[in-house]
């Protein structure tokens, strides 16, 4: 009796109140569905080519899908900065998730991030001439080993096109297909030679849960991929003749690895030093081909220095952070020029020591990751 009473006073207001709900869902679907359909659209390029995107994506991604490659290193999360372009018309207010990565003179110079701005008018764009030469490449792995628990050497051979021609400490970027059927992007750089212009090397962290990273340690010999690139500012400076300082730590080592033997393959008669932090033994690798290369160029000298050495490491080298390594073992006031590849707070560090040992900050070169 008292639960049919129940059932009575409340069930009316309950049906009508999820009816109400129901029939605002789908307005909303509708009206959404409507709003987000901006139909055909202009991009406007460098005003000399044209293309025609669907509205309602992203820049970066209606280039993308054009074939237009923009460096996107957190692929278009809006985390990194990378995808500036200067929208000249069509861009509309500058957004919030952007305001962190614009300078104000960039916001004036109509600088946005391509992965934050939709399209969903006519857009005219600038995109810089160095990216129009970026490429798409299938690739199919050569090998992929372990350097460590948690660090891959994986080599791929360029099926089509079968060659890319970059500089040392360059990065290219790689379609991570997800389970939903989308591409995500993630950048590595490149640890092989432009000498090897048919192969592309990279060392790859696992980050516990990452989706990049465990999607290429997954990979298995023969399997085929889709990379872009060569993308990024960090690369040898050709031109110098200064001593050369590489400082780095964990995946960093990649595009160390291709600045330093790219040197000795072109027989640099100047000093070269790597100091590389790890956290222990079981981080550590390449130590035989370093050991190699010190033995063949009396020029070229490496420290390792581990940050938190296991009991059982039994480790006679250096310790501690690699930037207070760097500050007891580098001398004051040479003429250095100096790459740094590693994580930000290592970097920024790294750059504080040198600037007390008088290198000068436009021969700091360094990408953060
Ligand atoms: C220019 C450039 C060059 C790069 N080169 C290399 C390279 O040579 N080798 C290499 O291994 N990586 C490199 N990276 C990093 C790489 O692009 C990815 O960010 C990294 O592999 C993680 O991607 P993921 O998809 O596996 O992880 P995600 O799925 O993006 O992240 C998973 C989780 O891990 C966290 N996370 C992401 N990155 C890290 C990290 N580094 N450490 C700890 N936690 C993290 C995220 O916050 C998230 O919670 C480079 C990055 C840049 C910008
Ligand atoms: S792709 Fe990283 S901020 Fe846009």
């Amino acid at each position: 009796m008292f639960s049919s009473n129940i059932i009575s006073t409340f069930l009316p207001p309950v049906l009508v109140m999820g009816g109400i709900s129901l029939v605002l869902a789908i307005i909303i679907i509708i009206a959404s569905k409507f709003l987000a359909e901006y139909g055909p659209c202009k991009l406007i390029i460098n005003e000399e080519k044209t293309i025609e995107v669907t509205g309602g994506y992203s820049l970066l991604s209606s280039l993308i899908s054009n074939k237009i490659f923009i460096p996107s290193a957190c692929g278009g999360r809006g985390s990194c900065g990378y995808c500036k372009l200067t929208v000249l018309d069509g861009g509309g207010p500058v957004l919030p998730t952007e305001r962190p990565y614009l300078t104000p003179k960039e916001v004036d110079e109509n600088v946005r991030l391509s992965c934050q701005v939709k399209v969903k008018s006519d857009m005219q764009v600038k995109v810089p001439e160095e990216y129009l030469s970026i490429q798409e490449f299938r690739a199919a792995v050569l090998y992929s080993k372990d350097l460590t628990y948690d660090m891959k050497e994986v080599r791929f051979t360029l099926k089509e096109p079968s060659a890319i021609k970059f500089k040392p400490g360059q990065y290219i970027q790689f379609n991570i297909p997800t389970k939903k059927g989308e591409t995500i992007y993630r950048a590595y750089s490149m640890s092989s030679l432009p000498s090897t212009p048919n192969e592309v090397e990279l060392i790859v962290r696992l980050v516990p849960g990452g989706i990049g990273s465990t999607y290429i340690h997954s990979l298995k010999e023969g399997d085929e991929v889709n990379i872009s690139g060569p993308y990024g500012e960090f690369f040898l400076q050709e031109r110098s003749d200064y001593d050369i300082v590489c400082v780095g730590g964990g995946a960093g080592m990649a595009p160390l690895k291709a600045i330093i033997y790219s040197l000795f393959e072109k027989g640099a008669d100047r000093k070269v030093d790597l100091y590389f932090g790890v956290r222990s033994m079981k981080d550590l690798f390449y130590i035989e081909e370093f050991d190699q290369l010190a033995k063949e160029h009396s020029n070229f000298h490496y420290s390792y220095a581990l940050s938190d050495p296991e009991e059982t490491d039994k480790w006679e080298g250096e310790t501690g952070f690699i930037h207070l390594v760097l500050d007891k073992l580098i001398k004051e006031g040479e003429k250095k020029e100096a790459y740094l590849c590693g994580p930000p707070i290592m970097i920024d560090a790294v750059i504080k020591v040198l600037n007390e040992k008088g290198v000068s900050q436009d021969h700091i070169y360094y990408d953060k990751f």
